[in-house]
């Protein structure tokens, strides 16, 4: 490369025209994916403090939600659910009339071309609020807790949800939930593995927003040490093997360079969760005139592409979706 004065990078942003076309990394509406909170009721629609803008919804009003991400072009949805009751072993998470499932129905029925995503896992059913079964020392019992997340994919898979998303980190779970499906007929229901999935303080509005914070202790033992970038590859590597089709990293933005790492090193497709501790710093800002909320989202959006995510699951979907077509 030639230097000064034969080179000035300042040539090629002269222009809105010019930077247009130099433009290494655009993020689309076709990345993004909208995580939606459902529970029983009727006309609930109760916005969760920490996350403005983003609400529990009952049945009755996620309707016009997934008629919203239709017409936003958004392509899919993640799905978490409020139990009616929370008991030891998650329950409501696999019963065929769970709260989950009954959303699914309603939204293939409305919407079915929407890509209905689930998360698999058991600390929003569990009255303990743990990610798994205990075992009688109180520890979180790994190879228990297998049959009931795989039992959860199943009777998601049934409902009719378009790829599963297991996110307890449990150790082989992906191999679990991918044999229970093959079994049960939906070998072609894609995983989507929360592979690196860390125990962060960037999700303490989610726990407010699903209500499924633990009651005692935390998730160190079983989710990933902050520190760790290498063992996030030997996690996603175990994911591939056991038959992940999409693998991801969680949350994205204090965790950009796992994503880089994840990009480089593996060929399957990388979703990253921009979690929510990461939205409601932008909106606490936001609401105190502190930062432009469009210019950061959309900033950090395509920094989590730019980092290598094919698929970005964002609480921003929906204004990022408006704010990208309203800039074309
Ligand atoms: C379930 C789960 C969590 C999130 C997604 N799936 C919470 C947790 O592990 O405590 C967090 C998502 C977010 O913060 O937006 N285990």
């Amino acid at each position: 490369m030639s230097s000064f004065p034969t080179t000035r990078m300042r040539r090629l942003r002269a222009s809105p025209a010019l930077r247009r076309m130099v433009v290494e990394t655009r993020l689309s509406v076709d990345d993004l994916i909208y995580p939606l909170f459902v529970t029983h009721g009727r006309n609930v629609q109760a916005e969760i403090p920490p996350m403005p803008g983003i609400c529990q919804l009952s049945l009755d009003r996620l309707l016009p939600e997934i008629g919203s991400v239709v017409d936003l072009g958004i392509p899919a949805v993640l799905l978490f659910g409020i139990p009616s009751s929370k008991d030891p072993q998650g329950s409501e998470a696999y019963e065929p009339n769970g709260i989950v499932q009954e959303a699914i129905r309603v939204i293939k029925q409305a919407a079915p071309e929407v890509i209905v995503v689930t998360d698999v896992c058991l600390c929003e059913y569990t009255d303990h609020g743990h990610c798994g079964i205990l075992s009688d020392g109180g520890s979180v019992d790994n190879d228990a807790t297998l049959e009931v997340l795989a039992n959860a994919a199943v009777s998601q898979a049934e409902a009719g949800a378009d790829v599963i998303a297991p996110s307890a980190m449990m150790d082989g779970q992906v191999h679990a939930i991918r044999s229970a499906l093959d079994a049960g007929g939906f070998g072609g229901a894609p995983i989507m593995a929360y592979s690196a999935k860390y125990s962060s303080g960037f999700y303490g509005p989610f726990r407010v927003a699903a209500e499924s914070a633990p009651r005692f202790g935390d998730r160190a033992s079983y989710q990933m040490d902050p520190p760790n970038a290498r063992e996030a590859m030997r996690e996603i590597a175990q994911d591939i093997e056991e038959g992940a089709d999409v693998v991801m990293v969680k949350p994205a933005l204090a965790y950009l360079d796992v994503i880089a790492r994840a990009k480089r090193r593996f060929s399957v497709p990388v979703a990253a969760y921009n979690v929510s501790g990461e939205y409601a710093m932008v909106k606490a800002a936001a609401q105190n005139g502190w930062l432009d909320a469009r210019r950061v989202t959309l900033e950090a959006l395509t920094a989590i592409k730019r980092a290598g995510a094919d698929l970005i699951i964002s609480y921003h979907a929906k204004e990022a979706a408006q704010w990208l077509d309203a800039r074309s």
